[in-house]
């Protein structure tokens, strides 16, 4: 695996069909699952490592986002990366560089409404990679569904060319989903994040259970002590839930300073797979 720091040495690395992996590093078994899943592709796959400053509120932790480059260069290497692109602030972001995507209504609901920016952010350097990677594939993980989603739409709108790949939530035993954040809870702090994917348990126990109103799924879910940003059902669009369609429960939530995120795809077809993905195994 090559480390390029900019897109010249990146397309001098790989040719042909390229699946892109875009990440801000921190690279944990989570990113790595997605490594893999575009190494399936058969193309080369190129991984870049940028922690991108336009999608970081004031006051958010763009300074304190955890950077380590020897870790990441390890992890995407053993997953099979051919490229790791860690470009510096100004390869991304030129001198003049003016422009920026709007990801539309939706930018601004569920994580939008409290980190206003974000997705325009997101989908502002998500593109400028795409240009600067060249992909016919990237592959983002379901553990960040709103803009997995919103990803989707932009390639679309825009016709980028780029198929968007949702990739499986990597979990903990106790079902917490892996973060780069995780790393900024003390040991009080984890296990009360263990709560995140237990709120997501119970719902999901209640869909196995034949509950499908939105109302019949909240009164079976307590939210109880948590730090609660927001928890909303939506259908798979993230348009208003149906209670016959594939839905997604999403859940936002601070544990002290650090805020968490994560969901489950409910499907009436399927009605017993959430619950399973959900329950805690045994530690390995
Ligand atoms: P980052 O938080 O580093 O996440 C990079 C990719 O890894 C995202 O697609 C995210 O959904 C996926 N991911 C994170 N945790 C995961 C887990 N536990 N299981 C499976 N996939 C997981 O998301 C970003 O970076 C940025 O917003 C980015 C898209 C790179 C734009 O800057």
């Amino acid at each position: 695996m090559i480390i390029a720091r900019t897109a010249d040495e990146v397309r001098a690395a790989v040719t042909g069909e390229v699946a892109f992996v875009p990440t801000m590093g921190a690279l944990h078994e989570g990113h790595a699952s997605l490594v893999r899943l575009a190494v399936g592709f058969g193309g080369p796959v190129v991984v870049s490592d940028f922690v991108n400053p336009t999608q970081f509120g004031p006051g958010e932790d763009f300074e304190r986002y955890p950077r380590d480059l020897d870790g990441d260069a390890a992890i995407a290497a053993a997953a099979g990366a051919d490229v790791l692109f860690a470009p510096a602030v100004d390869e991304v972001y030129p001198a003049g560089f003016e422009t920026a995507v709007d990801p539309g209504p939706l930018g601004d609901e569920l994580c939008g409404a409290t980190r206003p920016g974000h997705f325009r952010g997101v989908a502002t350097v998500v593109t400028r990679l795409y240009g600067l990677v060249g992909p016919t594939r990237a592959v983002f993980g379901r553990k960040d569904y709103q803009q997995l989603i919103l990803m989707r739409r932009v390639a679309r709108d825009l016709a980028l060319g780029v198929e968007v790949v949702g990739a499986p939530t990597v979990r903990e035993p106790d079902g917490l989903a892996l973060s780069s954040r995780n790393r900024y809870l003390d040991a009080a702090g984890r296990e009360r994040a263990a709560q995140v994917p237990a709120v997501l348990r119970a719902l999901a126990g209640a869909y196995a259970d034949g509950a499908r109103a939105e109302a019949d799924l909240r009164a079976e879910t307590p939210t109880d002590g948590l730090d609660l940003e927001y928890l909303e059902l939506r259908d798979a669009e993230l348009g208003p839930h149906d209670p016959d369609r594939p839905a997604v429960a999403l859940i936002a939530c601070r544990v002290g300073a650090t805020r968490l995120i994560d969901n489950v795809l409910l499907d009436p077809a399927d009605p017993d797979r959430a619950a399973h993905e959900l329950a805690a195994k045994e530690p390995a």
